[in-house]
């Protein structure tokens, strides 16, 4: 099948690679001009695990090409995808700004009879129909069909969760987008990877639904490690104990210094925003936003316990990523917690495998803040160390060599990624989130 996918962000890029490897001819267009030069020598704009090999292999069998030429995109389109930014706008809405012009644009070039046009970028129930009156206000008399597609690729498992995805989900009013979308994931459907095809509203509300559960739990499981701080239990072994019940599960209970990345945010706030267009009030998922708003603090607070003011204080920073195997820090802990040390005067040395020159882009520093060359070098003269990132990296230090390197002995875990035994024994005092 042809399938143009309209924005070469992480979700395009990755969606566009992985069809074209399981044999479709893919057309990429951004209005980034030196994304898609990057793209057309090979290079990919974002780092993904495994995606340059499958980029290279798929480029290599004439099967992905990148343009900024929407004509070229739209020629032979059966398929086209929106995967474009839909930034938070006023009051927490989403801003479909640039997903309405990137409709309006595909629809003037549209050329074949019964064209799909599919929604993939995040965005609110009710925004496939507004695409839809876009498109049909440009297009006059030819027939074509609209779909909503929602993705839930996770950054580090994207190709993953794209080739053995827990469900792919559907939402179609007609046949042809239902035949044309069954046909298009058809090679990766299975008993275990299901396809679930549902109204268009109702698959907008599963892409909102799941973030916004996916965030809860985070939030659920850090409001109840504060607790255990205040009574003496371990947190860990309460989420353990927890997840052993088949209806709660393991996975998204790991408390710490809250979540970030691009979607989880936003996209909890847009949802809010959209209970607030129809008078309707989510309270439980506005509360679990909060609690992760203030959660910058349980780090501040930890440190006061040793050091009644920090002006001068060195402080080590491990991890700027909002979380491991990706480069990523949009709305990463680390910008507020960072910016909040700095401001009490503490002078900052962070280190992070991947995201420097990312953190760097993003975060408008006006302290004394400096990036280690290497692990051990973060730790030199430092009078705390605080972890905010759990890379597999930061597995590899030997606290017995950190006594000589650093000058305190405070190391501040925000995910509970260290043993605290093994700190403890080496002579440092350990600080964890509800251990
Ligand atoms: C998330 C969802 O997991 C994907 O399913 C979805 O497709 C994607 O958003 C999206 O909407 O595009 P992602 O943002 O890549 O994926 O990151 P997650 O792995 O979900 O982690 C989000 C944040 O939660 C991270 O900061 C992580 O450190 C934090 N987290 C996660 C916790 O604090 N505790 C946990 O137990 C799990």
């Amino acid at each position: 099948m042809h399938i143009t996918i309209i924005g070469t962000g992480y979700v395009g890029l990755v969606s566009g690679v992985c069809l074209a490897d399981i044999g479709h001819s893919v057309v990429c267009v951004d209005i980034d001009t030196s994304k898609i030069a990057l793209l057309n020598e090979g290079c990919s704009p974002i780092y993904e695990n495994g995606l340059d090999d499958l980029l290279a292999k798929n480029r290599e069998k004439g099967r992905i090409q990148f343009t900024t030429d929407m004509a070229i995109g739209m020629k032979d389109a059966d398929i086209v995808f929106f995967s474009v930014d839909t930034p938070m706008g006023e009051y927490g809405k989403a801003n479909l700004t640039n997903l309405l012009a990137a409709a309006r644009t595909a629809a003037q070039h549209c050329s074949k009879d019964h064209t799909v046009f599919v929604n993939k970028s995040t965005a609110p129930p009710g925004t496939v129909s507004k695409l839809k009156a876009m498109i049909a206000s440009i297009i006059d008399n030819k027939p074509f069909s609209v779909a909503s597609n929602p993705e839930f690729l996770s950054e580090g498992n994207a190709i993953r969760d794209f080739f053995f995805p827990n469900r792919v989900v559907i939402g179609v009013e007609d046949a042809n987008a239902t035949k044309k979308l069954q046909e298009l994931y058809r090679p990766i459907i299975s008993e275990k990877h299901p396809l679930l095809t549902t109204s268009i509203q109702t698959a907008e509300l599963i892409k909102y639904a799941s973030n916004s559960f996916l965030a809860l739990k985070i939030s659920f499981i850090n409001e109840i490690a504060d607790f255990c701080e205040l009574i003496g239990a371990n947190v860990k072994d309460v989420a353990r104990g927890m997840g052993m019940d088949e209806r709660i599960g393991h996975r998204f209970l790991h408390a710490g210094i809250g979540y970030g990345g691009s979607c989880f945010g936003k996209d909890v706030k847009a949802l809010v925003a959209s209970g607030e267009e129809c008078n309707f009030e989510f309270k439980i998922i506005k509360a679990l936003s909060t609690v992760n708003d203030l959660r910058y603090y349980i780090v501040l607070k930890k440190l006061r316990k040793y050091f009644s003011d920090l002006k001068g204080k060195r402080i080590t920073i491990l991890g700027l990523a909002f979380k491991p195997m990706t480069k990523d820090v949009r709305d990463a802990p680390s910008l507020r917690i960072i910016y909040e040390l700095l401001e009490r005067g503490a002078s900052i040395i962070a280190f992070d495998p991947l995201a420097h020159e990312e953190f760097q882009k993003t975060f408008k520093c006006r302290g004394d803040f400096s990036y280690a060359h290497s692990l051990l070098e973060s730790f030199r003269d430092s009078d705390a160390c605080i972890l905010l990132t759990e890379w597999d990296e930061f597995k590899t230090i030997q606290f017995n060599d950190l006594l000589l390197l650093m000058k305190g002995r405070i190391i501040i875990d925000g995910r509970n990624f260290f043993e605290r035994a093994e700190v403890e024994k080496a002579g440092f005092i350990y600080e964890g989130v509800g251990t």
